[in-house]
Protein backbone atom coordinates (compact mmCIF):
# COMPACT_ATOMS: atom_id res chain seq x y z
CA UNK A 1 0.00 0.00 0.00
CA UNK A 2 1.65 3.17 -1.02
CA UNK A 3 0.09 5.43 1.83
CA UNK A 4 2.11 2.98 4.14
CA UNK A 5 5.84 4.05 2.57
CA UNK A 6 6.37 7.26 4.41
CA UNK A 7 8.69 8.44 2.30
CA UNK A 8 5.85 8.93 -0.28
CA UNK A 9 3.95 10.96 2.09
CA UNK A 10 6.95 13.24 2.56
CA UNK A 11 7.68 13.22 -1.21
CA UNK A 12 4.31 14.74 -2.03
CA UNK A 13 4.28 17.05 1.30
CA UNK A 14 7.52 18.62 0.41
CA UNK A 15 6.67 19.05 -2.92
CA UNK A 16 3.62 21.07 -2.34
CA UNK A 17 5.87 23.24 0.41
CA UNK A 18 8.25 23.93 -1.99
CA UNK A 19 6.93 24.26 -5.40
CA UNK A 20 3.55 24.89 -4.11
CA UNK A 21 1.95 22.64 -7.05
CA UNK A 22 0.93 18.86 -6.99
CA UNK A 23 3.33 16.48 -8.82
CA UNK A 24 2.50 14.41 -11.30
CA UNK A 25 4.29 11.34 -10.97
CA UNK A 26 5.50 9.49 -7.86
CA UNK A 27 7.98 6.91 -8.30
CA UNK A 28 8.99 4.47 -5.57
CA UNK A 29 12.02 2.07 -5.47
CA UNK A 30 13.21 -0.48 -2.86
CA UNK A 31 16.32 -1.09 -1.04
CA UNK A 32 17.44 -4.63 -1.33
CA UNK A 33 18.85 -7.19 0.62
CA UNK A 34 21.11 -9.84 -1.22
CA UNK A 35 19.82 -13.12 0.23
CA UNK A 36 23.14 -15.13 -1.92
CA UNK A 37 25.57 -14.58 -4.39
CA UNK A 38 28.45 -12.21 -3.25
CA UNK A 39 30.76 -10.15 -5.50
CA UNK A 40 29.81 -12.54 -8.04
CA UNK A 41 27.96 -10.06 -10.56
CA UNK A 42 30.92 -8.26 -11.69
CA UNK A 43 32.51 -11.78 -12.17
CA UNK A 44 29.81 -11.98 -14.75
CA UNK A 45 27.90 -14.97 -12.13
CA UNK A 46 25.18 -15.79 -10.52
CA UNK A 47 22.96 -13.35 -7.56
CA UNK A 48 19.85 -14.07 -5.45
CA UNK A 49 18.64 -11.10 -3.99
CA UNK A 50 15.31 -9.62 -2.70
CA UNK A 51 13.95 -6.28 -3.14
CA UNK A 52 12.65 -5.23 0.10
CA UNK A 53 9.71 -3.11 1.37
CA UNK A 54 11.58 0.20 2.13
CA UNK A 55 11.63 2.28 -0.05
CA UNK A 56 13.06 6.16 -1.37
CA UNK A 57 10.45 8.11 -3.48
CA UNK A 58 10.75 10.48 -6.31
CA UNK A 59 7.73 13.08 -6.67
CA UNK A 60 7.90 15.47 -10.08
CA UNK A 61 6.90 17.55 -12.30
CA UNK A 62 7.94 18.65 -15.55
CA UNK A 63 9.11 21.97 -16.55
CA UNK A 64 9.05 23.81 -19.35
CA UNK A 65 12.83 24.45 -19.84
CA UNK A 66 15.83 22.02 -19.63
CA UNK A 67 16.49 23.00 -15.95
CA UNK A 68 16.61 20.25 -13.04
CA UNK A 69 16.25 21.32 -9.58
CA UNK A 70 16.48 18.22 -7.01
CA UNK A 71 15.27 18.88 -3.22
CA UNK A 72 16.51 16.32 -0.92
CA UNK A 73 14.19 16.04 1.69
CA UNK A 74 15.83 14.46 4.27
CA UNK A 75 19.03 15.73 3.72
CA UNK A 76 18.30 19.81 3.76
CA UNK A 77 20.13 19.94 0.72
CA UNK A 78 18.99 21.04 -3.11
CA UNK A 79 20.50 20.48 -6.18
CA UNK A 80 20.28 22.36 -9.46
CA UNK A 81 21.71 21.88 -13.12
CA UNK A 82 21.11 22.06 -16.69
CA UNK A 83 20.74 19.02 -19.08
CA UNK A 84 22.53 20.66 -21.37
CA UNK A 85 25.73 20.59 -19.65
CA UNK A 86 25.86 17.44 -16.99
CA UNK A 87 28.90 17.46 -14.88
CA UNK A 88 30.05 15.32 -11.21
CA UNK A 89 29.43 17.23 -8.17
CA UNK A 90 33.07 17.05 -6.38
CA UNK A 91 31.88 18.08 -2.63
CA UNK A 92 28.14 16.67 -2.16
CA UNK A 93 28.60 12.81 -3.90
CA UNK A 94 24.33 12.66 -3.31
CA UNK A 95 24.08 14.77 -6.36
CA UNK A 96 25.98 12.47 -8.81
CA UNK A 97 23.88 10.12 -8.56
CA UNK A 98 20.49 11.90 -10.22
CA UNK A 99 22.92 13.77 -12.65
CA UNK A 100 24.58 10.65 -13.92
CA UNK A 101 21.55 8.91 -14.49
CA UNK A 102 20.14 11.88 -16.23
CA UNK A 103 23.64 12.07 -18.43
CA UNK A 104 23.61 8.01 -18.91
CA UNK A 105 19.62 8.22 -20.46
CA UNK A 106 20.82 11.04 -22.77
CA UNK A 107 24.11 9.54 -23.65
CA UNK A 108 21.85 6.47 -24.94
CA UNK A 109 20.12 9.13 -27.21
CA UNK A 110 17.13 9.99 -25.39
CA UNK A 111 16.27 13.59 -24.67
CA UNK A 112 15.03 14.85 -21.35
CA UNK A 113 13.29 17.49 -20.04
CA UNK A 114 13.78 19.67 -17.14
CA UNK A 115 12.08 19.03 -13.74
CA UNK A 116 10.81 19.72 -10.46
CA UNK A 117 11.93 16.83 -7.89
CA UNK A 118 12.01 16.47 -4.20
CA UNK A 119 13.53 13.10 -3.20
CA UNK A 120 12.88 11.32 0.27
CA UNK A 121 14.25 7.86 1.27
CA UNK A 122 13.53 6.07 3.96
CA UNK A 123 16.83 3.32 3.10
CA UNK A 124 19.37 3.60 5.39
CA UNK A 125 22.19 5.08 3.37
CA UNK A 126 25.43 2.99 3.90
CA UNK A 127 23.90 -0.04 5.44
CA UNK A 128 23.91 -2.08 2.50
CA UNK A 129 20.87 -2.00 1.19
CA UNK A 130 21.73 0.09 -1.64
CA UNK A 131 20.05 3.63 -1.34
CA UNK A 132 22.23 4.23 -4.27
CA UNK A 133 20.59 1.59 -6.69
CA UNK A 134 17.33 2.94 -5.72
CA UNK A 135 18.44 6.77 -6.37
CA UNK A 136 19.46 5.86 -9.17
CA UNK A 137 16.47 3.76 -10.40
CA UNK A 138 13.80 6.36 -8.86
CA UNK A 139 15.53 9.26 -10.80
CA UNK A 140 15.82 7.37 -14.21
CA UNK A 141 12.05 6.02 -14.34
CA UNK A 142 10.83 9.58 -13.36
CA UNK A 143 13.32 11.15 -16.31
CA UNK A 144 11.82 8.70 -18.98
CA UNK A 145 8.95 8.73 -17.64
CA UNK A 146 8.57 12.78 -18.21
CA UNK A 147 9.13 12.18 -21.63
CA UNK A 148 6.64 9.02 -22.22
CA UNK A 149 10.22 6.92 -23.02
CA UNK A 150 10.08 3.52 -22.47
CA UNK A 151 12.97 1.27 -22.12
CA UNK A 152 13.43 -2.31 -21.22
CA UNK A 153 14.19 -2.58 -17.49
CA UNK A 154 17.59 -5.06 -17.85
CA UNK A 155 18.96 -2.11 -20.36
CA UNK A 156 17.68 0.67 -18.09
CA UNK A 157 19.71 -1.06 -15.42
CA UNK A 158 22.76 -1.02 -17.25
CA UNK A 159 22.23 2.93 -18.30
CA UNK A 160 21.71 3.06 -14.38
CA UNK A 161 25.48 0.98 -13.58
CA UNK A 162 26.47 3.01 -16.19
CA UNK A 163 25.71 6.21 -14.03
CA UNK A 164 27.02 4.66 -11.59
CA UNK A 165 30.76 4.12 -12.46
CA UNK A 166 31.33 7.65 -14.25
CA UNK A 167 29.27 9.64 -11.51
CA UNK A 168 29.86 7.84 -8.05
CA UNK A 169 32.91 6.53 -9.00
CA UNK A 170 32.24 2.95 -7.78
CA UNK A 171 32.71 0.53 -10.17
CA UNK A 172 29.93 -1.49 -8.94
CA UNK A 173 28.08 -4.77 -10.66
CA UNK A 174 24.19 -4.85 -12.07
CA UNK A 175 22.61 -6.69 -9.27
CA UNK A 176 21.45 -3.77 -7.17
CA UNK A 177 19.58 -1.69 -10.22
CA UNK A 178 18.28 -5.42 -11.62
CA UNK A 179 16.84 -6.14 -8.76
CA UNK A 180 15.33 -1.98 -7.60
CA UNK A 181 13.67 -3.13 -11.26
CA UNK A 182 12.48 -6.14 -11.48
CA UNK A 183 11.63 -7.47 -7.96
CA UNK A 184 8.90 -9.39 -7.01
CA UNK A 185 6.62 -9.44 -3.97
CA UNK A 186 7.54 -12.98 -2.09
CA UNK A 187 10.09 -13.78 -4.63
CA UNK A 188 13.82 -13.43 -5.28
CA UNK A 189 15.10 -12.84 -8.69
CA UNK A 190 18.24 -15.62 -9.34
CA UNK A 191 19.80 -13.36 -12.04
CA UNK A 192 22.41 -14.29 -14.48
CA UNK A 193 24.82 -11.66 -14.60
CA UNK A 194 26.47 -12.64 -17.70
CA UNK A 195 23.65 -12.01 -20.17
CA UNK A 196 21.12 -10.67 -17.53
CA UNK A 197 18.71 -13.35 -18.39
CA UNK A 198 16.65 -13.92 -14.88
CA UNK A 199 13.95 -15.97 -13.45
CA UNK A 200 11.90 -15.53 -10.29
CA UNK A 201 12.38 -17.89 -7.27
CA UNK A 202 9.49 -18.70 -4.67
CA UNK A 203 10.11 -18.26 -1.44
CA UNK A 204 8.64 -20.91 0.70
CA UNK A 205 6.72 -20.15 3.57
CA UNK A 206 7.09 -19.48 7.37
CA UNK A 207 10.27 -18.44 7.21
CA UNK A 208 11.04 -14.34 7.09
CA UNK A 209 13.97 -12.06 6.62
CA UNK A 210 15.90 -9.87 9.16
CA UNK A 211 18.32 -7.26 8.64
CA UNK A 212 20.73 -6.48 10.68
CA UNK A 213 22.57 -3.12 10.65
CA UNK A 214 25.83 -3.22 12.76
CA UNK A 215 25.62 0.51 13.27
CA UNK A 216 28.81 0.86 11.59
CA UNK A 217 28.87 2.30 7.88
CA UNK A 218 30.69 0.93 4.98
CA UNK A 219 33.38 3.37 5.34
CA UNK A 220 36.08 1.72 2.58
CA UNK A 221 33.60 -0.02 0.49
CA UNK A 222 34.39 2.23 -2.62
CA UNK A 223 38.25 2.19 -2.46
CA UNK A 224 38.24 -1.66 -1.21
CA UNK A 225 35.44 -2.65 -3.58
CA UNK A 226 37.19 -1.39 -7.02
CA UNK A 227 40.95 -3.30 -5.35
CA UNK A 228 38.66 -6.48 -5.42
CA UNK A 229 37.29 -5.43 -9.21
CA UNK A 230 40.75 -5.75 -10.15
CA UNK A 231 42.20 -8.53 -8.55
CA UNK A 232 39.43 -10.43 -9.60
CA UNK A 233 40.86 -9.53 -13.24
CA UNK A 234 43.97 -10.35 -12.18
CA UNK A 235 42.73 -13.84 -11.10
CA UNK A 236 41.46 -14.55 -14.80
CA UNK A 237 44.77 -13.55 -16.11
CA UNK A 238 46.30 -16.52 -13.94
CA UNK A 239 43.79 -18.92 -14.23
CA UNK A 240 44.11 -18.04 -18.28
CA UNK A 241 47.41 -18.94 -18.71
CA UNK A 242 48.03 -21.73 -15.64
CA UNK A 243 44.91 -23.44 -17.31
CA UNK A 244 46.15 -22.15 -20.80
CA UNK A 245 42.97 -21.49 -22.20
CA UNK A 246 41.03 -18.12 -22.36
CA UNK A 247 39.07 -16.94 -19.62
CA UNK A 248 36.15 -14.12 -20.38
CA UNK A 249 35.83 -14.30 -16.24
CA UNK A 250 35.88 -16.03 -13.33
CA UNK A 251 32.09 -17.55 -14.28
CA UNK A 252 34.07 -19.78 -16.82
CA UNK A 253 36.42 -21.63 -13.87
CA UNK A 254 35.35 -24.42 -11.92
CA UNK A 255 36.71 -25.27 -8.06
CA UNK A 256 38.13 -28.90 -10.13
CA UNK A 257 40.14 -26.60 -12.28
CA UNK A 258 40.97 -23.82 -9.71
CA UNK A 259 42.35 -26.75 -7.19
CA UNK A 260 44.61 -27.82 -10.27
CA UNK A 261 46.36 -24.60 -10.22
CA UNK A 262 45.87 -23.27 -6.98
CA UNK A 263 49.40 -23.15 -5.65
CA UNK A 264 50.35 -22.16 -8.76
CA UNK A 265 48.67 -18.85 -8.23
CA UNK A 266 49.56 -15.68 -5.56
CA UNK A 267 48.04 -14.89 -2.52
CA UNK A 268 45.55 -13.40 -1.81
CA UNK A 269 44.34 -13.39 -5.82
CA UNK A 270 43.78 -17.11 -5.64
CA UNK A 271 41.55 -16.75 -2.61
CA UNK A 272 39.39 -14.32 -4.29
CA UNK A 273 38.91 -16.78 -7.28
CA UNK A 274 38.18 -19.65 -4.66
CA UNK A 275 35.24 -17.32 -3.04
CA UNK A 276 33.87 -16.28 -6.48
CA UNK A 277 34.08 -19.88 -7.40
CA UNK A 278 32.19 -21.52 -4.08
CA UNK A 279 29.78 -18.36 -3.82
CA UNK A 280 28.69 -19.31 -7.66
CA UNK A 281 27.76 -22.93 -6.19
CA UNK A 282 26.30 -21.66 -3.51
CA UNK A 283 23.72 -19.21 -5.51
CA UNK A 284 22.58 -22.64 -7.64
CA UNK A 285 22.13 -24.53 -4.13
CA UNK A 286 20.49 -22.29 -2.24
CA UNK A 287 17.53 -21.37 -4.78
CA UNK A 288 17.37 -25.76 -5.36
CA UNK A 289 16.95 -25.29 -1.64
CA UNK A 290 14.16 -22.73 -1.74
CA UNK A 291 12.02 -24.58 -4.38
CA UNK A 292 12.44 -27.86 -2.12
CA UNK A 293 11.88 -25.98 1.27
CA UNK A 294 15.31 -27.06 2.52
CA UNK A 295 15.60 -24.72 4.75
CA UNK A 296 18.36 -26.17 7.18
CA UNK A 297 20.58 -26.56 4.40
CA UNK A 298 19.77 -23.05 2.60
CA UNK A 299 21.22 -21.59 6.38
CA UNK A 300 23.91 -23.62 6.20
CA UNK A 301 24.80 -21.94 2.59
CA UNK A 302 24.43 -18.54 4.17
CA UNK A 303 26.88 -19.35 6.83
CA UNK A 304 29.31 -20.92 4.27
CA UNK A 305 29.01 -17.61 2.37
CA UNK A 306 29.94 -15.64 5.43
CA UNK A 307 32.66 -17.39 6.20
CA UNK A 308 34.25 -17.52 2.45
CA UNK A 309 33.64 -13.84 2.22
CA UNK A 310 35.37 -13.41 5.95
CA UNK A 311 38.43 -15.51 5.19
CA UNK A 312 38.65 -15.70 1.16
CA UNK A 313 37.57 -12.72 0.45
CA UNK A 314 38.50 -10.60 3.03
CA UNK A 315 35.50 -7.87 2.95
CA UNK A 316 34.03 -8.50 6.61
CA UNK A 317 34.92 -6.86 9.71
CA UNK A 318 34.68 -7.41 13.68
CA UNK A 319 31.55 -6.29 13.72
CA UNK A 320 29.73 -7.70 11.01
CA UNK A 321 31.20 -11.31 12.46
CA UNK A 322 30.14 -10.41 16.04
CA UNK A 323 26.38 -9.79 14.40
CA UNK A 324 26.45 -13.21 12.89
CA UNK A 325 26.99 -15.07 15.82
CA UNK A 326 24.69 -13.22 17.99
CA UNK A 327 22.28 -14.28 15.43
CA UNK A 328 22.78 -17.74 15.35
CA UNK A 329 22.75 -17.79 18.68
CA UNK A 330 19.27 -17.41 19.02
CA UNK A 331 16.76 -20.14 18.72
CA UNK A 332 14.82 -19.93 15.27
CA UNK A 333 17.69 -18.39 12.87
CA UNK A 334 18.41 -20.72 10.34
CA UNK A 335 21.61 -19.09 9.11
CA UNK A 336 23.10 -15.76 8.32
CA UNK A 337 25.28 -13.79 6.33
CA UNK A 338 27.00 -10.22 5.33
CA UNK A 339 24.80 -9.28 2.80
CA UNK A 340 25.91 -6.28 0.50
CA UNK A 341 29.32 -5.51 -0.71
CA UNK A 342 30.95 -5.67 2.84
CA UNK A 343 33.52 -4.07 5.06
CA UNK A 344 30.43 -2.53 7.35
CA UNK A 345 27.01 -2.33 7.16
CA UNK A 346 24.46 -5.05 7.50
CA UNK A 347 24.04 -8.76 7.85
CA UNK A 348 21.03 -10.82 6.92
CA UNK A 349 19.60 -13.71 8.86
CA UNK A 350 16.56 -16.29 7.88
CA UNK A 351 14.53 -16.92 10.70
CA UNK A 352 11.54 -19.00 11.40
CA UNK A 353 8.55 -16.92 10.93
CA UNK A 354 7.38 -17.09 14.44
CA UNK A 355 10.68 -16.34 16.06
CA UNK A 356 11.18 -13.10 14.78
CA UNK A 357 10.05 -10.56 17.53
CA UNK A 358 12.25 -12.68 19.62
CA UNK A 359 15.29 -12.55 16.77
CA UNK A 360 15.05 -8.61 16.89
CA UNK A 361 15.27 -8.07 20.73
CA UNK A 362 17.25 -10.85 21.97
CA UNK A 363 20.21 -9.97 19.12
CA UNK A 364 20.69 -6.72 20.25
CA UNK A 365 21.62 -7.41 23.53
CA UNK A 366 24.33 -9.93 22.28
CA UNK A 367 25.73 -7.99 19.94
CA UNK A 368 26.39 -5.31 22.32
CA UNK A 369 27.92 -8.04 25.07
CA UNK A 370 30.22 -9.26 22.61
CA UNK A 371 31.32 -5.86 21.62
CA UNK A 372 31.44 -4.44 24.88
CA UNK A 373 32.01 -0.75 25.97
CA UNK A 374 31.46 1.72 23.18
CA UNK A 375 29.75 -0.97 21.14
CA UNK A 376 28.47 0.61 17.79
CA UNK A 377 24.24 0.85 18.52
CA UNK A 378 22.84 -1.95 15.66
CA UNK A 379 19.46 -1.82 14.23
CA UNK A 380 17.50 -4.66 13.35
CA UNK A 381 14.32 -5.06 11.23
CA UNK A 382 12.07 -7.48 9.60
CA UNK A 383 12.17 -7.25 6.09
CA UNK A 384 9.57 -8.23 3.32
CA UNK A 385 10.04 -9.55 -0.29
CA UNK A 386 8.77 -6.88 -2.10
CA UNK A 387 8.20 -5.23 -5.72
CA UNK A 388 10.24 -3.70 -7.80
CA UNK A 389 10.20 0.17 -8.35
CA UNK A 390 6.74 1.49 -9.95
CA UNK A 391 5.22 4.98 -11.12
CA UNK A 392 2.39 6.31 -9.49
CA UNK A 393 -0.03 9.07 -10.98
CA UNK A 394 -0.30 10.41 -7.46
CA UNK A 395 -4.09 12.11 -8.33
CA UNK A 396 -5.39 9.10 -9.66
C1 LIG B 1 27.58 -3.69 -4.02
C2 LIG B 1 27.50 -3.54 -5.54
C3 LIG B 1 26.88 -4.77 -6.18
C4 LIG B 1 27.57 -6.05 -5.72
C5 LIG B 1 27.68 -6.07 -4.19
C6 LIG B 1 28.50 -7.23 -3.70
O1 LIG B 1 26.30 -3.71 -3.49
O2 LIG B 1 26.76 -2.40 -5.88
O3 LIG B 1 26.93 -4.65 -7.58
O4 LIG B 1 28.82 -6.20 -6.33
O5 LIG B 1 28.26 -4.89 -3.68
O6 LIG B 1 27.88 -8.44 -4.00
Amino acid sequence: MLSEIKSYQRSIEKFRQVFGTEPEVVTSAPGRVNLIGEHTDYNEGFVLPIAIDIFLCVAAKRRSDRAVHVIAADLDDWDEFSLDQILRDEERNWRNYHRGVAWAIQQNGIELKGMDAVVASDIPIGAGLSSSAAIEVGFALTFLHLVNADVPRPTLAQWCQLAEHKFAGVQCGIMDQMIALLGKANHALLLDCRDLSHQLVPLPKGIAFVVADTGVPRTLAASEYNIRRQQCEEAVQWLSKLLDRPIKSLRDVNLEELGQVFNDMPDPIRRRARHVITENNRVWAFQQSMREGSIRRAGSLLLASHASLRDDYEVSSRELDAMVKALMSIDGVFGARLTGAGFGGACLAMVREDAVERVLQETQIKYKTALGNGSPEPKLFAVRPSDGATIRNPSS
